[in-house]
């Protein structure tokens, strides 16, 4: 069996990311539901996002999501808490039957909030990522990046406001700035500027460029077994 991929929708906050990793997850669903009956299911992709996706995980977006009050290094470990129990019981098992992943944030969400703007530094958010994900990493990751003054006009249109939108827009573009620029994983950065359904077609646009560059890869390298080469539909 083929392992799935993982692929992390990231952003700062009203940037349209959930709303485009719902879109995307849609996109694969039907690309890769199979036009004719076989005797082998397919495995189909998956929508999960964090905090959440587990009885554990969602209790403690519930506190985390609270006042309750504590410091930016009790967040670190809530967060990864809830991340490591994700990881474990939906996204490898997912990954291992041959299930794409799409998940809306990841362990880079941590760095920029907690381990950047909650100021209990990279290097240290790394390790409790690294531990609670057992080292897992995104097959490629989608930046959503919006103005920060149109992310402030849409998050003043919410009323689901919370801690994690108090840090100005500015500065969460900014530590999203200095952590795509580290990721050693290929990142699809992405103007979200517009209608949600013209940035959805730019990111499959997108992500159809990455797939071709990607098979492009394999086929030089002759290796069958990278996780590189997917979508079974359109083999
Ligand atoms: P949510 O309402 O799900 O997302 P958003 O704010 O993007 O609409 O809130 C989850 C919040 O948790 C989000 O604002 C960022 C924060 N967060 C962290 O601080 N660290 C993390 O590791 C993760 C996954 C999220």
């Amino acid at each position: 069996m083929k392992r799935g991929r993982l692929f992390v929708f990231e952003g700062g906050y009203s940037t349209g990311k959930t709303a485009q990793s719902k879109l995307f997850h849609g996109y694969l669903f039907e690309k890769q539901t199979p036009t004719v009956k076989s005797a082998t299911p397919t495995p189909m992709p998956i929508l999960l996002r964090e905090p959440g996706g587990t009885p554990l995980g969602e209790k403690i977006r519930e506190l985390l999501l609270s006042d309750v009050e504590r410091t930016p290094c009790a967040d670190l470990f809530l967060f990864n808490a809830a991340r490591a129990e994700l990881v474990e019981t939906k996204i490898k098992p997912a990954l291992e039957a041959g299930h794409d992943v799409v998940l809306d944030r990841f362990w880079p969400s941590s760095l920029v909030y907690q381990g950047i703007l909650g100021r209990v530094g990279l290097r240290q958010a790394e390790v409790a990522c690294a531990m609670a994900t057992e080292g897992l990493d995104p097959d490629l990751v989608f930046w959503i990046d919006l103005e920060p003054e149109e992310a402030r006009r849409r998050t003043a249109q919410r009323p689901d406001g919370h801690r994690f939108h108090r840090p100005s827009a500015e500065a969460v573009r900014e530590a999203y700035e200095v952590v795509m620029a580290c990721m050693d994983r290929p990142v699809i950065h992405v103007e979200a500027l517009g209608e949600a359904d013209e940035v959805h077609l730019n990111i499959v646009g997108e992500y159809e460029q990455w797939l071709g560059d990607a098979r492009e890869r394999l086929n030089d390298s002759g290796d069958k077994n990278d996780i590189c080469d997917p979508d079974p539909s359109d083999a």
